[in-house]
């Protein structure tokens, strides 16, 4: 069983590791996701019966279809499940900042308190559930935006149609302490959803900072910076057009030599620990802070029980130190 965590200064505990269920929406963003419907929530449900609890998704996740996939999974035994999704992207009112194209749709940015609620009522038809553990807002608002955000959020509480709340991608905004800070006037944070991985570590040292000061848990997205930690990066995937990883630097041909080279000095020390060097970059993150929640990505079986082998892994200083500087060099040469 997955070791249980509390989130924030809430009374929700998640398991340490949740799957998240972006690229099994598939759609625009992930064009390499293969499989019908049938065969994904198969894949869920695998994932399920190898003791995996906490799930995490989004309503523009294949614009509608991760949650609805995720709502077939869950509804046997959701008391015994953990279940975060988002609010503050839609493709329903045209209102706000056009975000993007995503599956033939243009998904806006809104934080008006009906439009907040509206998402969160959607997601919650779609998950055919009655209850979120965990709403955590997809881009992070504007400072005058806040108040609003926050009001939509201690409403839903209220409702008991959430159970706790945070935010994601703060680290959007030029002032990401201030962000928190400004929120924790109106009511509780309890959870920050980041990007964070070995390729970005300021930005992990940022928010972890952030999350300590406020007892606020830290948890990582895009562990393996979209796959490319994983190897799994080639040339042809910058031309896919409004695919989430084609504007990403490290999948540009130019810097995939970088990551490759950066695998294989990462290779001795996953010997040491005997595991393979897309856990060793899941460790590190386990050893940056115990606040830490680990949002991990997979569609298949195989990636899925390599990278729980995680769980099990503490790694020494030494080891998080020379990871630290194989992954600065490869930063610093990135263009
Ligand atoms: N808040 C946000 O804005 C935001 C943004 C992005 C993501 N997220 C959340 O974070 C979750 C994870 O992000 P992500 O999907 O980008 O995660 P990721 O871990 O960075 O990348 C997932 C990729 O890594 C591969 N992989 C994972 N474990 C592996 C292993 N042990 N061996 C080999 N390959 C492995 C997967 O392969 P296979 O697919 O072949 O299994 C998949 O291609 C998302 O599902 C979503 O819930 C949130």
């Amino acid at each position: 069983m997955i070791q249980m965590m509390q989130i924030g200064k809430s009374n929700v505990t998640a398991p340490k590791m949740i799957l998240g269920t972006f690229a099994l929406g598939g759609g625009t963003s992930w064009q390499d996701t293969t499989g019908d419907d049938a065969e994904l929530v198969r894949f869920l449900q695998e994932a399920r019966e190898y003791g995996i609890t906490g799930f995490d998704t989004a309503p523009v996740y294949g614009t509608g279809r991760s949650e609805r996939l995720l709502s077939e999974v869950i509804r046997k035994d959701r008391e015994k499940l953990y279940v975060s999704t988002k609010c503050s992207l839609n493709w329903r009112v045209k209102e706000g900042i056009m975000e993007y194209e995503r599956d033939g749709k243009q998904v806006f940015r809104c934080y008006r308190k009906e439009e907040l609620i509206r998402d969160c009522e959607e997601s919650l038809r779609r998950l055919k559930t009655d209850y979120i553990d965990c709403l955590i807002v997809h881009r992070c608002p504007e400072l005058d935006q806040i108040g609003e955000t926050m009001e939509a959020l201690e409403e839903l509480k209220n409702r008991e149609l959430i159970r706790c709340a945070g935010f994601s991608n703060i680290l959007g905004s030029k002032t990401p302490e201030l962000v928190v800070e400004t929120a924790l006037r109106y009511g509780r944070v309890d959870l920050l959803q980041e990007k964070a991985n070995l390729l970005m570590r300021k930005k992990v040292e940022q928010i972890r900072a952030i999350c300590e000061k406020h007892d606020i848990t830290f948890q990582c997205h895009s562990p393996l910076e979209r796959g490319a930690l994983a190897g799994k990066l080639h040339a042809g995937i910058a031309t896919w057009k409004n695919d989430n990883r084609s504007n990403n630097k490290w999948f540009q041909e130019k810097n995939i030599p970088l990551v490759l080279d950066l695998i294989e000095g990462l290779k001795p020390v996953a010997e040491q620990y005997g595991c393979s060097v897309p856990v060793l970059c899941i460790a590190w993150l386990k050893a940056q802070t115990p606040l830490m929640n680990l949002l991990i990505g997979a569609r298949r079986m195989e990636s899925l029980k390599d990278t729980l082998h995680a769980l099990e892994i503490d790694l020494k200083e030494d080891a998080v130190k020379k990871m630290n500087t194989l992954a600065d060099r490869a930063v610093s040469q990135l263009s």
